[in-house]
């Protein structure tokens, strides 16, 4: 009996179960292996469904349960949903720092959808790193695409208390080095803190990033914050595999809905949640992709006046799962308005002012209104001078007000290592004007750049109540974290910034209102201190590290590697013989 019927030609599918030859015969016949009736290969369109699942990636260990419900939707709307593995990077357990491994998490997106059969592809990611790594491929090969997030964790709750993943560990170990909480209360939260499926519940990365990637367009409405264990999660996983079918009739790709307006609408949301300072890269990595002009200094100018309006962890009090019962991020769409363009295009196929109109703001609590903000002026700020010509950026929204100006002396850390030697050496010689400097933690220097910018205070300062100081590095910082934290500095040091030259003592001036950061040395005498640039930790000889640092671009440029910049479109060149 046969069971084949050639398909249409306009599905890219058909290059692969189109013929009625041998090629043909082998690109179905191996697939009937799995059960698949021969119609299947007759026109239908084949959805990828690029799972981030692992088992290691606590935050994603729920999405093999998530893409059955989105091949729910795409069976129902008449597509054949595959399911496919990408590289999965779980944030709390894979070392040196997952940040290593984004661009090659790319690729391997990339080039899976590239090489196979598949008219349009569902972005199932969760934890910091997959979204922005998924989302950079599926760019670069631009077919149609939609990203649906597994969605927050439940609230933490301790002795009365919401606890929040990250910000709450960041202030726990705190108190344990002051003195102030025991080790066995400590341990006691570990549970407390973690009690659900889902990615952290306060505004760090992938809050953010499945905040933005929603106020991209590239999802549907409500994709950032409906908790992960919710059966609306679900109902979302559902429409989105109807949806990529329609996308897929539509021909609706990346680069329709993706738009300099887009990333402007983005950057601006990013300052209204109190989104994590991670998102600078990401989105200029993505933008990167797709050949949109953003850069480093659009974050300040676009950011710029928009009010903080998100009271959630790490800069406020709540979490996901009041912001999802609060009304969500289309609440805070609305509530921005005309900050937004709201004309912009989404996957919805409507602009993202029909999904925004009708949404509602519950309670002034979780999401104020614009008129009564909690800050004014919220966007991350770009700090530029002879310490940073390239940019370092700022969270001012994790800010003390009182450091934003600050000028203070240096005390200088070599590495993370020689940072945790010496931090709470009783003899360090640092005040609460110090200034905390960091050096080789970039992305070449590390390599991978870290998420060690928010060093600790020295015990010896925590023990006085000193709560912050100014902190100044070519790192990243998680973005559950807080505090007047400089980061990103650019030209890293090990790339020959002038952060390499900053020596115990040297006094360094911060000002936020003015952009300005200042290594106050005068410039003969940094020209003596300059050297030639190393090119990267040396140990690192071969292997992908290896390839890491050779091609990994700055941060103010979004870290992504040089030859990845752009997009090689969905055609493969070649057949296979
Ligand atoms: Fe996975 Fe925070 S560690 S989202």
């Amino acid at each position: 009996m046969s069971d084949t019927t050639a398909p249409g030609p306009r599905l890219r599918s058909s290059r692969w179960y189109g013929g009625l030859d041998r090629d043909g015969f082998i690109h179905r016949s191996w697939m009937k292996s799995d059960g698949y009736p021969g119609d299947l290969f007759s026109g239908k369109p084949m959805i990828g469904i690029c799972s981030s699942w692992s088992d290691l990636t606590p935050c994603n260990s729920h999405l093999d349960e998530v893409a059955e419900y989105v091949k729910r939707g795409v069976w129902e709307a008449g597509g054949v949903p595959l399911v496919f593995p990408a590289m999965s990077l779980g944030e709390t357990q894979m070392l040196p720092t997952t940040m290593l491994f984004r661009n090659l998490m790319s690729m391997a997106v990339e080039e899976s959808i590239r090489g196979n059969p598949i008219d349009g592809v569902v972005l199932l990611g969760g934890c910091d790193k997959n979204t922005p790594a998924q989302l950079m491929g599926a760019a670069s090969v631009d077919i149609p695409t939609i990203v649906l997030s597994g969605g927050p964790k439940l609230s933490g709750k301790y002795r009365g208390e919401d606890l929040g993943s990250g910000t709450s560990v960041w202030q726990f170990s705190e108190a344990v080095r002051a003195g102030e909480m025991s080790v066995d209360d400590f341990l006691a939260a570990e549970s407390c803190m973690s009690r659900s499926k889902g990615f952290c519940n306060t505004m760090g990365t992938a809050s953010t990033m499945a905040s933005l990637v929603e106020a991209l367009g590239i999802t549907l409405p409500e994709n950032a914050a409906i908790p992960a264990v919710d059966s609306r999660r679900r109902v979302l996983a559902h429409l989105t595999g109807r949806r990529i079918v329609e996308m897929v009739h539509e021909d609706l790709c990346p680069s329709r809905v993706l738009t300099r307006e887009s990333f402007a609408n983005a950057v601006r949301v990013c300052a209204a949640i109190g989104g994590s300072t991670n998102a600078v890269v990401h989105l200029l990595a993505i933008a990167g992709r797709l050949g949109i002009e953003f850069s480093l200094d659009d974050w300040d100018r676009l950011g710029r006046d928009v009010p903080l309006l998100v009271d959630l962890m790490p800069a406020g009090k709540y979490l996901m799962e009041d912001f999802y019962y609060a009304g969500g991020l289309p609440a805070v769409m609305r509530e921005l308005g005309d900050l937004l363009d709201l004309e912009a295009r989404t996957v919805s196929g409507r602009p993202l002012r029909e999904q925004v109109v009708t949404a509602e703001r519950i309670g002034d609590d979780v999401i104020h209104p614009i008129d009564v903000p909690i800050r004014e002026d919220a966007g991350i700020a770009v700090l530029r001078g002879n310490l940073a010509p390239d940019g370092a950026i700022i969270k001012p929204a994790a800010a003390s007000g009182a450091l934003l100006q600050h000028t203070g002396r240096a005390v200088v850390f070599e590495s993370i290592e020689d940072f945790k030697a010496r931090i709470d050496d009783p003899a360090l010689e640092v005040d609460a004007d110090s200034v905390l400097v960091l050096k080789g933690c970039g992305p070449q220097g590390y390599p991978g750049m870290p998420e060690v910018g928010n060093m600790p205070l020295p015990k010896k300062l925590l023990q006085r109540g000193i709560t912050d100081m100014v902190r100044i590095s070519d790192a990243r910082m998680s973005g559950t974290a807080y505090g007047t934290v400089v980061l990103h500095v650019s030209p890293e040091s090990a790339a020959g910034g002038p952060l390499a030259l900053v020596q115990d003592g040297d006094v360094v001036s911060l000002d936020v209102p003015n952009r300005s950061l200042r290594l106050e040395v005068p410039e003969d005498e940094l020209a003596r201190r300059r050297s030639t640039p190393e090119s990267g930790p040396s140990e690192y000889v071969r292997g992908y590290a290896r390839l890491y640092i050779d091609h990994v671009q700055q941060a103010h440029l979004g870290a992504d590697f040089d030859f990845l910049v752009g997009s090689s479109g969905d055609e493969v060149k070649r057949e296979s013989h």
